[in-house]
């Protein structure tokens, strides 16, 4: 087996990130399928390669559960697969057509890997206690695999929608994923649709949308170029959360105060805020929402149902963020604990902005897991007050 060898060879190249013009580019009138296999079949085992050299740094007692050597053994087959094209011929199109297929395997294989990996954090916490610099850890890795696995996924969906031989009939107008003319307000509709059918479902009842658009340029709504079903999972996790968290701060009124979203184009920014009346979040949880150590819930269980649909293993939000992310733009939470929350999801307003972000591994990513535990340089507050009678000066 030279898998390791293989993951040490391509490890060693970073990624190439790739800008939506160049999205675009693979997939116009002049695109080449040969191009494409060529770029793919090198870009991909580095990709591959990269993330799963810092798999292999996750403390031994997560590595070791059930779910993640699952997960990792998905990556190296996938990665030996790619390998095999390496000496094929780009001219034999039977060549091209089984990378195609080649390409879609991988993908269905790869379906699952984040409750997967959900569930491997779960089994570590039930296991073993946990300590701060395990869950910084686990954070940094997690954000980092989580977009790799994005942007991975990305590159396979462009390859396959555009060369699977037929027109794309669904969405005549799209590159791919990618909407050149994306109408953000019809995707906050869609999404707001969707979480507002659940919402019923399980609540019997849902908030109103009420929906801005602010355009600079132009008094129209606003359109940018960008991967539809990317800003439509951001923004149902977003209302899924807003909704919950109205319906149940008002549970005893007849009325229910709207979620309000404010879609604005700027010159460089294109933003879209969404306000809920839920009655907010202390200010000192905001980071953990973002957490996959704090905020992994056991999955729903068929039979047994008890989380409400709503909400989840609470990967809603970090994941969202890294949606955001992957082309350059960010997710952030301002709340006001009594009150409500403001989600704002910041999103490059030039397609010659959004260029992929994406994590390489070398010695910057490697020291970043060898932070050991130290004293902090802030004194931590006594729950007790000081009684000064009874105070000696001593260090
Ligand atoms: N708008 C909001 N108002 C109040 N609390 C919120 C809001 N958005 C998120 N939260 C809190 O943050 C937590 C984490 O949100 P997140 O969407 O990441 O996970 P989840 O909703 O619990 O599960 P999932 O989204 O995976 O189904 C929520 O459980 C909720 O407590
Ligand atoms: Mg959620």
């Amino acid at each position: 087996l030279h898998v390791p060898k293989h993951i040490e060879h391509f490890s060693k190249f970073s990624p190439s990130p790739l800008s939506m013009k160049q999205f675009l580019d693979f997939g116009s009138i002049n695109a080449c399928e040969k191009t494409s296999f060529v770029f793919l079949r090198q870009e991909l085992p580095v990709r591959l390669s990269n993330i799963m050299k810092e798999i292999n740094l996750l403390p031994d007692r997560l590595l070791t559960t059930p779910s993640v050597q699952m997960v990792q053994s998905w990556y190296i087959q996938s990665l030996m697969e790619i390998l095999d094209f390496l000496d094929k011929n780009p001219d034999d199109y039977k060549v091209l057509g089984e990378f195609v297929d080649a390409l879609v395997t991988i993908r269905n294989r790869h379906n699952d890997v984040v409750p997967t990996m959900a569930q491997g954090i779960i089994e570590y916490k039930e296991a073993f206690a946990q300590d701060l610099v395990t869950n910084q850890n686990i954070q940094y890795f997690l954000d980092r695999f989580y977009l790799s696995r994005i942007s991975i996924r990305m590159l396979i969906n462009q390859h396959t929608l555009i060369f699977d031989g037929s027109a794309n009939p669904v969405h005549p107008n799209t590159i791919g994923s990618i909407d050149p003319h994306c109408q953000v307000g019809d995707v906050v509709q869609d999404a707001f649709h969707s979480a507002k059918m659940l919402c019923d479902q399980y609540y019997l009842r849902s908030p109103d949308l009420i929906l801005q658009e602010m355009n600079k340029k132009k008094n129209l709504p606003v359109s940018m170029v960008y991967v539809p079903s990317h800003l439509y999972h951001m923004l149902f996790e977003l209302f899924k959360n807003a909704m919950r968290a109205t319906i149940e701060t008002h549970e005893n009124s007849n009325n229910l105060p709207p979620i309000q979203v404010m879609v604005s184009l700027g010159g460089e920014d294109m933003s879209i805020k969404v306000s809920d009346k839920g009655g907010g979040v202390p200010f000192r949880r905001i980071e953990n929402l973002f957490s996959y150590m704090y905020s992994t819930a056991p999955a729903p269980q068929i039979g047994e149902y008890t989380r409400p649909p709503l909400a989840g293993f609470g990967y809603g939000l970090p994941i969202s963020r890294l949606y955001a992310k992957y082309f350059q733009g960010d997710l952030q939470l301002y709340s006001m604990e009594g009150h409500g929350t403001d989600a704002v999801i910041y999103l490059k307003a030039l397609s010659t902005d959004s260029i992929e972000r994406l994590p390489v591994y070398n010695t910057t990513a490697l020291k970043n897991y060898k932070v050991s535990q130290e004293a902090d340089d802030w004194c931590i507050p006594s729950k007790e007050p000081l009684d000064l009678r009874n105070y000696k000066v001593a260090k």
